[in-house]
């Protein structure tokens, strides 16, 4: 994982990095919009992994596996809205608390597909912050770096998310979720010990705005009509879900179903992270199940391929599935038995080619680690 942004920066610039690390995408089993809504998350590291090799320098020049050259870069200056604005946040945000180098000469490899759903913007933060904070001789612990991260792409490149992402590449253990309650940052490991399976869209979504922000603003606008009625609510995932037959009398209908998403899914998340916990691998998959629904109904995130994905993993054998991370694209997580891996598969890849013409991209993966360093 390492030997190509080490290999490359070797390429690039001419001489060995400093350190090298790396930071993992993810899953989130279940929680999904909730993160910035002030309820719970449930989301695991996966193996695929974003490396970044670095080394001091006098100016900022950053280079990715994907193209060649490396781009020379005015941390003060305007974003150049593309990939570099992530590293440029995280620099801007690490000089903010005084843990940033004068400059840094850097590449990342990344086995995170972009675009999936997968967080790779996130596994791109956090292992640069981890890298650049290292290289200024400073050792931020997991929150804080989730925290630069959380900034760098919110405050900085403008993507209006919630801290799920940075909190999950940074602190996730092997072989664990985690229950992430985001109103009090209060943090649990979860044990998740099997493999699950990951099935690509192929429908990439890239988040820099669009449906996220526009989500987020019908969230504010929610917030703000029902504070009218309940002024100690806030966040909307407080609200009590025997409260949702007034919301409705309250609210206009798509926002309406924007807050019964939110309010059943925290009620499953924790749901599930005590399935999860008890090893009731068939109650996860009903309520992951559940959630689709919801997603595809109420919050109006899914797309057809990923309706697809969920009924015919279920049909398959499959214990459950659902459309992970921001959605509008993306991929489908799915629970099954593991004797029944292969079956699902195959299933999924019949009914899917026979739906949209193409087979779909589809790998498993164990829950894995969060940041570290990597040797050089
Ligand atoms: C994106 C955001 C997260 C979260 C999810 C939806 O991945 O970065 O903070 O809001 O969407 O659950």
């Amino acid at each position: 994982m390492t030997a190509p942004a080490v290999a490359a920066f070797r390429g690039q610039f001419r001489r060995t990095p400093d350190l090298a690390v790396s930071a993992p995408g993810r899953v989130n089993l279940l929680g999904e919009h909730t993160d910035y809504n002030g309820g719970p998350v449930l989301p695991m590291a996966i193996s695929r992994r974003t490396t970044v090799a670095a080394a001091r320098a006098d100016d900022w020049r950053f280079a990715s596996g994907e193209e060649p050259g490396a781009i020379t870069v005015d941390v003060h200056a305007e974003l150049r809205r593309d990939w570099t604005d992530y590293v440029t946040g995280v620099v801007r945000e690490l000089q903010a608390i005084g843990a940033a180098p004068d400059g840094a000469h850097l590449t990342i490899s990344s086995t995170v597909p972009i675009g999936a759903g997968l967080s790779s913007s996130a596994a791109l933060t956090v292992a640069a912050a981890r890298a650049l904070s290292a290289l200024a001789g400073r050792r931020l612990d997991g929150r804080a770096l989730a925290e630069i991260a959380y900034r760098a792409e919110h405050d900085q490149v403008g993507v209006r998310c919630g801290r799920m992402d940075q909190t999950i590449a940074s602190l996730a253990r092997p072989r664990h979720a985690l229950l992430f309650e985001t109103a009090s940052g209060e943090i649990t490991e979860v044990p998740m010990p099997g493999r699950v399976l990951v099935v690509e869209t192929g429908r990439s979504h890239r988040l820099t705005g669009g449906e996220l922000n526009a989500r987020r603003s019908e969230c504010e606008a929610a917030l703000a009509a029902l504070r009218a009625r309940w002024p100690e609510l806030n966040a909307l995932c407080a609200l009590p879900a025997a409260s949702l037959g007034e919301a409705e009398r309250l609210l206009p209908d798509a926002l309406f179903r924007r807050v019964r998403h939110l309010v059943t899914e925290t009620a499953r998340t924790r749901r599930a992270a005590v399935a999860l916990r008890a090893g009731d691998l068939a109650a996860l998959g009903e309520l992951l199940v559940a959630g689709q629904r919801s997603l595809a109904t109420d919050f109006e995130s899914s797309i057809p391929e990923a309706d697809l994905i969920v009924d015919s993993a279920v049909r398959h054998g499959a214990y459950g599935a659902r459309l992970t991370g921001a959605g509008w694209g993306g991929a489908v997580l799915v629970l099954t038995p593991e004797a029944e891996g292969r079956v699902v598969i195959r299933g999924i890849r019949r009914d899917f080619a026979a739906a949209f013409g193409r087979r779909p991209v589809a790998w498993t993966t164990r829950a894995a680690g969060g940041v570290r360093r990597e040797r050089v």
